[in-house]
């Protein structure tokens, strides 16, 4: 048995829950369904490392309960989508439930990689369950020195724990972050008292130890494990989608089946600003950005998707934002302010193309706030000027921009 037809969206996170509240903002009159593989109502990830694995506060809901049904968004929640038939138009569900649409948004995220015999954090059962192993005086072992397991190393030394966090490159947020500015974060994490192993690989996990490549070994009576996590894809490629890393989507996240896109951390996309560069965001801001673009797209807009990527990380009281691509940078400018904040530019044949900073609190955002206009505006900012903490920022917004924005669909 078939329905509701309509809009069906897999995947209740940032990017699936908000498509479908974006669908209605739309005038979308149709049916709209959410189904999400997790039980309860849609929830924010990022406080799970922070104020939830502390205990500060609860689960912070994406929208009241209130606004998903005025909406007329019926939410299946605890339920995961096990097959989805392009050509018949339907999604089955676990529970043999099948749904026919008119069109599907596969927004079904990223799992964190597994390391049997540690923890790991992705969802609130996640972080509950390493939460109640959180007590003062656990020798907890981080295995992964990125944004999650440092997060959770500020968090668990916060709550009296003894933490040791073993990365396998040579320094910490080598993925997503400048050197600069990840040493800045390593020097707090050491004078929290946490120990900063870089360089280190694991061999393995035996109980109450972490083996080290090198022979060594670290008494641990937790592990949890920060490696990275991979795109939720395996619906999609059962169903003949074309994956690479990520479901692979045009400009506007349509896929290469008929009437199905995708969104979020599960995609993989082209970005104008960098020459049409495939890119496979996990971050907050990304995927709240695309569920809105999506729906737009899902009803017919065709206009591509051109945000600068954004994250954050927050780290005792240090506040660390990253704009556009770090990894396409070939020169970089540093600016110190007399506040002790660091910004740090990436430009690329004179062009803007990344910008981070780091300082206490909210001092670094609207700097980074500026830079990402600055980057969208494929500004050629003098680097002198960037260097220099006297300078204002702000009025580089009114330089000519470099060139013209390229359009990014892909064929
Ligand atoms: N031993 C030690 N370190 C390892 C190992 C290993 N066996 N395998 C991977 N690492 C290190 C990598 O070198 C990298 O520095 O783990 C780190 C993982 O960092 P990320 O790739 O940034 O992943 P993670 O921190 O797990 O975050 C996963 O959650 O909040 C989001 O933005 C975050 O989307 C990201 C996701």
């Amino acid at each position: 048995m078939t329905g509701p037809g309509g809009v069906v969206v897999v995947g209740a996170g940032e990017c699936g829950t908000g498509a479908a509240l974006a669908l209605r903002e739309e005038g979308y009159a149709e049916p709209v369904t959410l189904v999400g593989g997790e039980p309860g109502h849609p929830y924010e990830r990022p406080p799970l490392s922070k104020a939830v694995l502390s205990g500060a506060a609860g689960l912070t809901p994406l929208c009241t309960p209130e606004r998903l049904a005025d909406a007329g968004v019926t939410h299946l929640a605890g339920v995961a989508a096990t097959a989805l038939d392009v050509r018949a138009h339907e999604l089955t569900l676990a529970d043999g439930r099948v749904l026919g649409y008119e069109r599907l948004l596969l927004a079904t995220g990223a799992r964190a990689r597994p390391l049997p015999g540690a923890h790991v954090l992705r969802s609130h059962a996640d972080a509950v369950a390493l939460r109640e192993r959180l007590v003062p005086g656990t020798r907890v072992g981080i295995v992964g020195g990125g944004f999650i397991g440092l997060e959770v190393a500020a968090t668990a030394a916060g709550l009296g724990c003894a933490v040791t966090v073993v990365e396998a490159a040579p320094r910490l947020m080598g993925r997503a972050v400048p050197e600069r500015l990840a040493a800045r974060a390593a020097a707090r994490h050491t004078e929290a008292g946490v120990d900063v192993r870089c360089g280190t690989a694991v061999a393995r996990l035996e109980p109450g130890r972490i083996v080290l490549g090198d022979g060594g070994a670290v008494e641990v009576d937790v592990v949890v494990a920060g490696i990275g996590s991979a795109p939720e894809t395996a619906l999609a490629e059962a169903a003949g989608i074309a994956v690479e890393n990520g479901i692979v989507v045009d400009g506007s996240f349509a896929t290469s089946a008929p009437d199905v896109f995708a969104a979020g951390d599960c995609c993989s996309f082209p970005h104008p600003l960098y020459d049409d560069l495939r890119l496979r965001l996990e971050s907050w801001r990304a995927a709240q950005e695309q569920g809105a673009h999506a729906a737009r797209a899902l009803l017919g807009a065709a206009e591509p998707y051109a945000a600068v990527p954004w994250f954050w990380s927050d780290q005792y009281d240090l506040s660390l934002q990253v704009a556009g691509l770090p990894a396409v940078t070939t020169e970089e400018v540093v600016r110190v302010r007399p506040d002790g904040a660091e910004l740090w530019f990436g430009l690329d044949a004179g062009r803007l193309v990344a910008v981070a900073g780091i300082g206490v609190g909210t001092a670094v955002a609207k700097d980074v706030r500026i830079g990402e206009m600055l980057i969208a505006r494929r500004a050629t900012p003098d680097p002198a000027a960037l260097a220099d903490p006297g300078v204002a920022l702000k009025p580089l917004l009114r330089a000519p921009s470099a060139r013209r924005v390229r359009s990014g669909a892909i064929a």
